[in-house]
């Protein structure tokens, strides 16, 4: 049996996923189901990353162990993919005995060989985001994700000699297109990454515990990386005592990942496999994020949707159906809680769920449930069987170049064929005359047929749905369930005994929802501004719509000079700026990318409202704003007349 390996990350231990991180897991889980539908042997791997000086913390702040810390989020976690339903053949922690052994021997083995060897690290440390930088990597003299204060650290450390292997892992590359998969992302790696050259990478730390032994050099723990990475090949018992999966699996076909992880996955992880002398995985595949209006969803900036919430609500595959449908894969996708409205009365309620209803109804109205077995064609069929019989090519298609969304929208085409088909015949006229009879009952085949072939597709996607359909259909065979059993069109159903149900997906009144769902948008930014105090006494008002000279003074504004500029991956509007200020340098994220290219901005000389209070934008933050004048979608910068030196007070 021809075997299929699909991983997702491994996920932090975070006390609430949110629905950006169920993206991943959903979309790998209907890749698996898919793959096993058409015939193979599938190994579906997540799990949790564990270990970590954050985690070490937070821990410790809740007056609890890390392993006891972790262990109930872990539980959590496994809680929430049972109910989203996700099928995976093995759950991997990183504090698993079996995995601990393997890093410790990987780490073991590349020391012998002579790919890790002993010096000194030195570098500003981010505690909170476990992370070393370079001088020149820091905003503003602060860390440049979390911008929270760094600090000079040095310390003794093992290298992994990453530098060795770049020029085969180029090459690689360069020969294995399908490797890093969509194809921008490769094109990013060589560029950005690779080609400028690789320094070694440290593997160890000194500084904390909660990690996993360098067993043969006490004190020293295995950083976290090389830790993550080799989940992919402990879970399939590599270096242990039994390491029959490994032989099967390895290497993987498919690991699925967040853009934001590819450099992991497609310059770390690789040069550890051939350090190891191992095959490099088929393919790594960095699909976008989830969005929300302000930006990525993300806990730190308190805009995390709650699955759990969603599925409540709507039911598992309500919320399933969105993400693999709506977000385009590979790049990023909107949540809105009116997509997910729309698309569930529009999608499921109206064009899936009524033609399930309408179909079972007339069944068990015009045949007493039972459908017939012999009929008459009508001039409408042709269209309903040829395209049935097309759909499972098409699907498997898309699946195969992992074009989620697309393999939806074949399903949906014709799902709307069989909505066309059902007003051309107008059953109901038919049934008014029993001469029509066999016409009616050929219209009935084959609307049971078509909805057949739908529930069996719908099976990676709609795993309740699937089975409800098949339920109200009356179909137990397993026969009429399997993949090859749509690749040609009736006469399957046949005398199965059809049951008139409630919908599928009751209709939402979408007004009334959203309200209820601003709640569930648990958007603390939004509570804040509600909570803002009442403004202050009316008497030192201004008429509407005009200042006081006290308004207008509150606003500082000041020259600044771009020293460099940035775009932020993932943003298509977004610059990054350092812009000094006499003496000093800020960071400041502006909207004008559109308009303005990171070389335009650097030298330019620019108006900045220099006391706005700092916010994140794109998950970056934004100590100030520029002036910019915009009029019918051209923008221009506001400058000064002449030259002045940065940080001029503008009054
Ligand atoms: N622990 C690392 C992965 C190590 S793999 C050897 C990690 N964990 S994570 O919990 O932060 O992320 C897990 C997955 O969730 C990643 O693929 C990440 O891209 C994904 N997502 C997190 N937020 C997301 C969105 N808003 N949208 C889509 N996916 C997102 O990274």
């Amino acid at each position: 049996m021809k075997k299929y390996y699909i991983t997702t990350p491994i996920y932090y231990p975070s006390d609430k996923l949110h629905i950006g991180h169920s993206y991943t897991t959903v979309a790998a889980d209907a890749l698996a189901r898919f793959k096993r539908q058409t015939g193979y042997d599938v190994m579906f791997l997540t799990g949790t990353d564990e270990h970590g000086q954050k985690i070490e913390r937070v821990a410790k702040n809740a007056g609890m162990e890390p392993k006891e810390y972790v262990d109930g989020i872990v539980e959590g976690i496994q809680k929430l993919w049972k109910l989203m339903d996700i099928s995976h053949d093995d759950f991997i922690r990183t504090t698993d005995e079996r995995h601990v052994q393997t890093v410790q021997r990987i780490f073991k083995k590349l020391y012998e060989q002579g790919d890790i060897y002993k010096g000194h690290y030195e570098g500003w440390y981010c505690t909170p985001c476990e992370a070393y930088w370079l001088e020149r990597q820091l905003a503003d003299g602060k860390c440049p994700d979390c911008g929270r204060p760094v600090e000079l650290a040095k310390e003794e450390a093992y290298f992994f000699k990453m530098s060795k292997y770049a020029d085969r892992l180029i090459k690689y590359i360069n020969e294995h297109p399908e490797f890093i998969q969509p194809e921008s992302r490769r094109n990013e790696m060589l560029n950005n990454f690779l080609l400028p050259g690789l320094e070694d990478l440290c593997v160890s730390r000194t500084s904390f515990k909660w990690v996993i032994p360098v067993d043969f050099d006490p004190g020293h723990v295995v950083y976290v990386w090389i830790d993550a990475l080799s989940n992919y090949i402990s879970a399939l018992g590599y270096l242990s005592g039994d390491d029959s999966k490994f032989k099967e699996y390895w290497p993987a076909d498919l690991h699925l990942v967040g853009k934001e992880i590819m450099r992991f996955h497609t310059i770390i992880w690789p040069i550890l496999l051939m350090a190891l002398g191992l095959p490099i995985p088929k393919q790594v595949y960095g699909h976008g994020w989830l969005m929300l209006e302000g930006g990525k969803m993300s806990k730190s900036k308190g805009n995390v949707v709650d699955p759990v919430k969603l599925i409540n609500r709507y039911g598992v595959d309500a919320v399933r159906y969105f993400l693999l449908r709506e977000v385009p894969f590979g790049s990023d996708g909107l949540y809105s809680s009116e997509a997910l409205l729309t698309r569930t009365n529009s999608d499921l309620a109206n064009d899936l769920g009524n033609l399930v209803s309408r179909t079972a109804a007339m069944i068990v109205k015009y045949f007493g449930g039972v459908i017939p077995s012999e009929y008459e064609a009508t001039e409408f069929d042709s269209d309903v069987e040829r395209r049935g019989t097309a759909l499972h090519a098409q699907v498997e298609k898309h699946m195969d170049e992992l074009r989620i969304p697309e393999a939806l929208a074949d399903i949906w085409d014709y799902i709307g064929v069989l909505n066309k088909y059902i007003d051309l015949t107008a059953p109901w006229v038919l049934a008014k005359d029993e001469a029509n009879k066999p016409k009616l009952a050929g219209v009935m085949v084959h609307l049971a047929e078509g909805l057949r072939i739908v529930s069996v597709l719908l099976i990676p996607f709609l795993t309740d749905t699937a089975k409800r359909i098949r339920s109200i259909l009356g179909i137990g065979d397993e026969a009429l369930v399997s993949w090859e059993s749509i690749a040609e069109f009736g006469p399957k159903v046949f005398g199965l005994h059809v049951t008139q149900t409630a919908p599928l997906f009751p209709r939402i009144d979408i007004q009334k929802e959203l309200e209820a769902l601003e709640e569930i948008a648990d958007n603390r930014t939004l509570q804040k501004q509600k909570k803002l105090p009442p403004k202050e006494s009316a008497k030192n008002e201004a008429p509407e719509g005009v200042i006081t000279y006290d308004d207008f003074k509150k606003v500082r504004l000041k020259l600044g000079l771009v020293k460099c500029a940035e775009t932020i991956d993932g943003s298509d509007k977004l610059l990054k700026l350092q812009v000094e200020m006499g003496g000093e340098t800020r960071q400041i994220v502006s909207g004008i990318r559109k308009w303005y290219t990171p070389e335009q901005m650097t030298g330019k000389t620019v108006v900045v409202v220099a006391n706005l209070k700092p916010a994140k934008l794109f998950g970056v933050e934004s100590q100030g704003m520029l002036l910019a004048a915009e009029k019918d979608g051209d923008l221009k910068l506001v400058t000064v007349d002449g030259s002045l030196p940065s940080g001029a007070d503008i009054s």
